[in-house]
């Protein structure tokens, strides 16, 4: 089951109020991106940014997530997933590109919730713009293990990229 936001914490998409330049998590090319780049990619239509926030502090950015249409070869797609997934030599799919909790924040739930978060906008965003399966980039081997405990398996053993299928999502956010 997907957890759902405490009642002090909501996410929202990225605004001009949000404090970006603030925002650090260890990683520099996730840094840059909030503050440099994430604006123009959502007036683009290049990215969809939410924003993670305390309601009682809401310039504070507490985490980020982006969203994006994607595609798949089904070859790409594990065997055990393509249950769920129509036979086209291409599958449609949702890109989870980037995430990232504040470095002060860490270890707390919060990814687990952004993570969350972005599966139930993926799932709702489906119904508008068919997409079978979620996907996400880890940036590192290590970041693989925190999306395979949010229920992500690898597309293949030697590829930092893990997918979910929205019928598997379907089941986890309405259980
Ligand atoms: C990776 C990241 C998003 C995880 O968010 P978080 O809020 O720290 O993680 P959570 O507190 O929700 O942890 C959930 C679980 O994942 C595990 N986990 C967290 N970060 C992990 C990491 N880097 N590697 C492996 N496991 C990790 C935790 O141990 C926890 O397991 P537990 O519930 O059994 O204790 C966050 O640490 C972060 O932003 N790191 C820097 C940027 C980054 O690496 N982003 C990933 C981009 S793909």
């Amino acid at each position: 089951m997907t957890r759902a936001l405490p009642p002090d914490l909501k996410t929202e998409p990225l605004a001009a109020h949000h404090d970006r330049v603030r925002f650090t998590c260890g990683i520099d090319s996730l840094d840059q991106y909030l503050q440099m780049y994430a604006g123009q990619d959502v007036r683009r239509r290049a990215n969809s940014v939410f924003v993670l926030v305390d309601q009682h502090e809401p310039a504070g950015v507490l985490g980020y997530y982006t969203l994006c249409a994607t595609s798949l070869s089904q070859g790409d797609v594990p065997i055990a997933a393509r249950k769920h997934l129509p036979r086209y030599p291409l599958v449609s799919a949702t890109l989870v590109g980037r995430l990232a909790v504040a470095a002060g924040r860490q270890g707390q739930g919060l990814g687990t919730l952004l993570v969350a978060d972005a599966m139930r906008r993926a799932y709702a965003s489906a119904y508008v713009v068919g997409s079978s399966m979620l996907v996400v980039d880890a940036i590192s081997e290590q970041v693989v293990a925190f999306y395979e405990a949010n229920s992500f398996a690898r597309l293949s053993s030697s590829s930092l990229r893990l997918g979910l299928p929205m019928a598997e999502i379907g089941k986890l956010i309405t259980r």
